[in-house]
C-alpha cells in the first residue's frame, strides 16, 4: 500500500504514539514556552527527535554538535543517543534560553555531558577551525538561523568525522522552497543551496520528507 494515501499528520501521530514519547522534562519545556509572549514553539517535533536519536545511536556518536539550542528540547532527544562517555556541544546566542536549557539538562541528569556554547554559532565554528587541532564531531545537527545554513555547512564539513552525519533542519522553509513561484530571498537561498548540495560530488545527500524537510549528509570518500 502506498503511504501517499495516508496524511503526513496521521503517519507522524501513529509513529509518535508508538516510539517517540517525550520525557516529562521535555513536556515541561513545551509548557513553559507556551506561556511566553511572542516566542514560537521552535523545537523539533518528536518524530524528528526520535529519528535523530536513532541515527546518532546507529553510528555510536560520541561527540555531537547542535547549532541552535533554544530551550534544550532537541538537545534532550540527542542526549538519548549518548553513551556514558559521549558528549553534546550545543550553541545558542540568545541568553534568554541559556538558564532554561541548563535547568532542563540538570533535571534530565545529562548536564555533565552537555556543554553550552553561549555565543553566535559562527563565532564558535571559526574558533574551532582556527585551532591547531580542531574538534571532530561525529554527528552535527544544524538548527539555528535558516539564512546561514550554507555558511554553517561550509564551516561544519571540516569538523565532521569521516564516518559522521550532518543533519540540517528546515531545508523546505515552511514549504516555501518547494514553491518555485516563491521568490523570497530565504526561499531562493535555500533552493539554490539544496540544488548545489545534491550536485556536490564529495557528498552523499538524502532529504527526508518529514516535518519541514531534513537533509542528511555524509562524506562520500569514506563510504
Ligand atoms: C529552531 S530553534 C532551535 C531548536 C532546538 N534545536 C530544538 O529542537 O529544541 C533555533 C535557535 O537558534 C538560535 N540561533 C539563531 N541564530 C543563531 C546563531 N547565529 N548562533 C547561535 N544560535 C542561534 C535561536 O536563538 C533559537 O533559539
Amino acid at each position: 500500500m502506498s503511504v501517499h494515501s495516508i496524511s503526513d499528520v496521521t503517519c507522524a501521530e501513529y509513529f509518535t504514539s508508538l516510539c517517540a514519547a517525550e520525557s516529562e522534562v521535555q513536556r515541561q519545556l513545551k509548557g513553559l514556552v507556551s506561556t511566553l509572549d511572542n516566542v514560537p514553539p521552535m523545537y523539533i517535533d518528536p518524530l524528528q527527535g526520535a529519528i535523530l536519536a536513532f541515527l546518532a545511536r546507529s553510528i555510536q556518536a560520541k561527540n555531537i554538535l547542535e547549532l541552535g539550542t533554544f530551550v534544550g528540547y532537541g538537545t534532550l532527544w540527542l542526549a538519548r543517543a549518548l553513551s556514558s562517555d559521549g558528549k553534546i556541544t550545543t550553541c545558542e546566542r540568545d541568553k534568554r534560553w541559556w538558564p532554561i536549557a541548563a535547568d532542563a539538562f540538570e533535571k534530565s541528569g545529562v548536564s555533565s555531558q552537555v556543554h553550552q556554547e553561549k555565543c553566535h554559532a559562527i563565532e564558535s565554528l571559526q574558533n574551532w577551525l582556527n585551532l591547531d587541532t580542531p574538534p571532530v564531531f561525529d554527528f552535527i545537527f544544524i538548527d539555528a538561523d535558516k539564512s546561514s545554513i550554507p555558511v554553517y555547512v561550509d564551516a561544519c564539513l571540516p569538523l565532521l568525522s569521516p564516518q559522521g552525519l550532518l543533519i540540517i533542519d528546515n531545508v523546505w522553509w515552511q514549504g516555501k522552497v518547494l514553491n518555485s513561484d516563491d521568490h523570497q530571498k530565504r526561499a531562493e537561498v535555500l533552493r539554490q543551496f539544496n540544488a548545489d548540495l545534491a550536485k556536490d560530488a564529495r557528498l552523499d545527500v538524502v532529504m527526508l520528507p518529514i516535518s519541514d524537510g531534513i537533509s542528511m549528509i555524509r562524506k562520500k570518500a569514506f563510504l
